[in-house]
């Protein structure tokens, strides 16, 4: 009995990681069998649909380390690419992960949260879909998004405009709404689209600057939020110190660090650049804890 019940907590705790599944495949007990036929790929019951470079992965990674919940590992792009859409909902269900069915899958792909079309679209495929939303400062935001491209840009040694010439507008010396980086960052407006199809007690809004410098307290509401008992613990979560970040830690054997190209160092940013954005994303914060009944203390 004893035998059976250790058997079965840690084939769970590995299949349920999607880890050394193919060793269990290769051999064949009825009991893993039977075990393993309850073990399906679902649609998602929570998707994380932005911010950019609000730590959509970190939140998801952290997630994960809750027994019940199961991660996509890749960023699907189902809604928001037309193309991708246009293969079906069973397509997107094969992206899926395997998990049991008393655990729940999530997926990210932050620009769903951005993209006219997604709310109607993951509307139609679940109307009660449960939606989480990591934000950090939307200024530090746009130059982080910023600081993503122009790397990009240099590892193919290409020259990229600075910072300051893309958000503000050289004519009129007003911000740049049509910069990418700066509209992301008004989530009122994206927030206000999605209203239309979804009520706002669907929506869980993250703390993407607290989940950096203290996660439990953020992923204990996250677990609230998605109904799910409070497993994730400080045991879970520990600070590494040559990084500056959290690691996290699964079990004894298994730990998890992410990865080094996160938390990037930003440019210098010309001061009263800084402030002006901080000025034109005021009234839209305040929207945005209106809407949301969560405040922040940005400027
Ligand atoms: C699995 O089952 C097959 C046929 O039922 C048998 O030949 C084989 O030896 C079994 N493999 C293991 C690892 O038990
Ligand atoms: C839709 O999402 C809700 C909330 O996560 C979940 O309870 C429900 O089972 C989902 N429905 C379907 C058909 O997947
Ligand atoms: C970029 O430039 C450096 C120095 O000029 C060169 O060593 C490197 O190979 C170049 N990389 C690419 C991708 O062209
Ligand atoms: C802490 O981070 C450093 C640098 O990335 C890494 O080499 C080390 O393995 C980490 N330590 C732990 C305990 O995760
Ligand atoms: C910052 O920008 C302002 C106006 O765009 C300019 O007057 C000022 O000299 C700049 N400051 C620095 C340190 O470059």
């Amino acid at each position: 009995k004893l035998w059976c019940i250790l058997f079965n907590t840690v084939l769970h705790l590995y299949t349920a990681r999607g880890l050394l599944l193919h060793e269990l495949r290769k051999t064949n007990a009825t009991k893993e069998q039977l075990y393993l036929h309850n073990h399906v790929q679902q649609l998602p019951q929570a998707i994380i649909i932005g911010v950019r470079k609000g730590g959509t992965r970190a939140l998801l990674e952290m997630l994960n380390l809750h027994p019940a919940v199961v991660k996509a590992s890749q960023e699907i792009h189902f809604f928001d690419n037309d193309q991708n859409y246009g293969r079906g909902i069973d397509w997107y269900r094969g992206k899926m992960p395997f998990s049991f069915p008393h655990q729940i899958t999530i997926e990210k792909s932050p620009a769903y949260f951005i993209t006219e079309e997604v709310p109607e679209r993951i509307f139609k495929m679940n109307s009660s879909i449960k939606l989480l939303i990591i934000v950090r400062e939307p200024t530090t935001r746009a130059v982080s998004d910023y600081t993503q491209v122009l790397e990009g840009k240099e590892r193919k040694n290409k020259t990229y405009h600075k910072f300051e010439t893309l958000a503000i507008d050289g004519k009129t010396c007003e911000v740049n709404t049509k910069y990418k980086a700066v509209r992301t960052s008004i989530y009122s407006k994206h927030l206000e689209r999605w209203l239309k199809y979804f009520p706002v007690e669907q929506f869980h809004v993250v703390d993407g600057d607290r989940l950096i410098t203290d996660p439990l307290p953020e992923l204990q509401l996250v677990e609230r939020f998605l109904n799910l008992p409070s497993k994730i613990s400080q045991y879970n979560l520990y600070f590494n110190a040559t990084r500056g970040f959290y690691c996290l830690r699964f079990n004894i054997v298994f730990n998890k660090c992410l990865a080094g190209s996160k938390g990037r160092t930003h440019p210098e940013v010309n001061l009263s650049v800084v402030t002006k954005l901080q000025k034109f994303f005021h009234p839209f914060n305040q929207k945005f804890y209106q809407i949301t009944g969560r405040t922040f203390d940005w400027p």
